[in-house]
C-alpha cells in the first residue's frame, strides 16, 4: 500500500473524515454561504490533489443544493476510482447531457452529476501535474479552493509561488504537522519520529518537500499576501477500532524509515512489531481557511 494508493486512501477516509477540525468548517461553510447570497448560484469549488474524492464527500453534504466540483489529481486512476466511488455514494445519477457539460478531453472521463442528501453536484474530473500547470487551474473560475492532505508534498519555492498566484478563498485540510504519540509511549519513538520527517522532506514530485513545516510557511506567506488566516488542528486519535490504519501506519512509517537508513533495521523492525498492534495513537494534523473579505 503506497501513500496514494486508493487502498491506502479508503482506510484513512473515515478517519480523514471525523478529523477534519468541525469549528473551521463550520466557517467556511458559513463564508459560502454569505458569498452566494450575494453572488447567487451554484457554489463552484475545485479540488487539489483530489485522490478519490473524499474531500467531497466530507464537504458537499453540508454545502448548498447546487455545487459544481472540479477534482483534480496527477493520477487517471484515481480519478476513474473517483468517479465510480462517487457514484456509488450517490443517492441518483441525473443525466449530464441534460445539463449541458462538456467532457474535458485531456481526462476524457465522463463528468457526472449527482444527487446526495437532496444536493445536486455536478463533478468533473481533471487530470493535471500540479507541479507544472497550477496557473491554469487557479486561474478557472471557481469559489473556493479546496485540497485535503496535499501541501505537504510540495516544496517550499513552488508553494511561495502558488500563494503569490492565488486569488480566491483556500480550505485546506488534514496537513501532517509532525507530531505523533504512540502509547504507551517508548523512547525508540523519538529517533524513529526524526528519521521520518527526514522522509517527508524528500522530493514528492515538487522539489524537496516542504513536509510537516508546511502549514506554518502557508499561513506566513499567504498573510504577506494580504490574506485572512485561521488554522486549527485535526489530529487523528485513533485507538482499538482504528487497528487497520494503525497497522498500515506502522508498515508504511517502518518502511519510510528504513529508506532513510540511519537507524539499525532491527530497531526498526521491533518498533514496527510493536507498534503494528498499538492500541492508541495520535498523529497531528492542522486545517487552514485563507480569505480575503
Ligand atoms: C495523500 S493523497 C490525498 C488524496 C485526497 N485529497 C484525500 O484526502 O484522500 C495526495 C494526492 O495528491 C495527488 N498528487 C500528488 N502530486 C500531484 C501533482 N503533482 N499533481 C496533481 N496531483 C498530485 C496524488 O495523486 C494523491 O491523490
Amino acid at each position: 500500500m503506497n501513500e496514494f494508493s486508493a487502498q491506502w486512501l479508503g482506510l484513512r477516509e473515515p478517519v480523514d473524515h471525523r478529523s477534519r477540525n468541525q469549528d473551521l468548517q463550520a466557517q467556511v461553510i458559513d463564508y459560502l454561504t454569505q458569498m452566494k447570497t450575494v453572488y447567487p448560484g451554484i457554489v463552484r469549488l475545485t479540488d487539489l490533489g483530489s485522490g478519490t474524492g473524499s474531500n467531497l464527500r466530507a464537504l458537499a453534504p453540508q454545502l448548498s443544493s447546487m455545487q459544481h466540483w472540479t477534482l483534480i489529481d496527477y493520477d487517471i486512476a484515481l480519478l476513474h476510482t473517483a468517479r465510480a466511488t462517487l457514484l456509488a455514494w450517490a443517492d441518483s445519477e441525473i443525466n449530464t447531457s441534460i445539463l449541458g457539460i462538456t467532457v474535458d478531453p485531456s481526462t476524457q472521463i465522463k463528468p457526472l452529476s449527482i444527487i446526495k442528501q437532496n444536493k445536486t453536484i455536478i463533478i468533473e474530473f481533471k487530470c493535471v501535474d500540479l507541479y507544472n500547470d497550477y496557473q491554469v487551474i487557479l486561474d478557472e473560475p471557481a469559489d473556493i479552493i479546496t485540497a485535503a492532505a496535499f501541501f505537504d508534498l510540495v516544496a517550499e519555492s513552488w508553494l511561495k509561488e502558488f500563494c503569490t498566484h492565488l486569488s480566491k478563498p483556500l480550505y485546506t485540510v488534514l496537513t501532517y504537522d509532525g507530531t505523533e504519540k504512540w502509547s504507551p509511549p517508548n523512547i525508540i519513538d523519538i529517533d524513529i519520529l526524526k528519521a521520518f520527517h527526514q522522509h517527508q522532506i524528500i522530493d514528492k514530485g515538487f522539489g524537496p518537500a516542504i513536509g510537516p513545516a508546511a502549514i506554518v510557511h502557508m499561513q506566513s506567506i499567504l498573510r504577506d499576501h494580504h490574506f485572512n488566516t485561521v488554522c486549527a488542528a485535526s489530529p487523528w486519535t485513533m485507538d482499538h477500532h482504528d487497528g487497520d490504519l494503525i497497522e498500515q501506519l506502522a508498515i508504511g512509517t517502518a518502511r519510510a524509515v528504513r529508506e532513510i537508513g540511519t537507524i539499525p533495521r532491527h530497531i526498526v523492525e521491533q518498533w514496527e512489531q510493536s507498534r503494528r498492534h498499538a492500541n492508541n495513537c495520535e498523529i497531528g494534523h492542522m486545517d487552514l481557511f485563507a480569505y480575503k473579505l
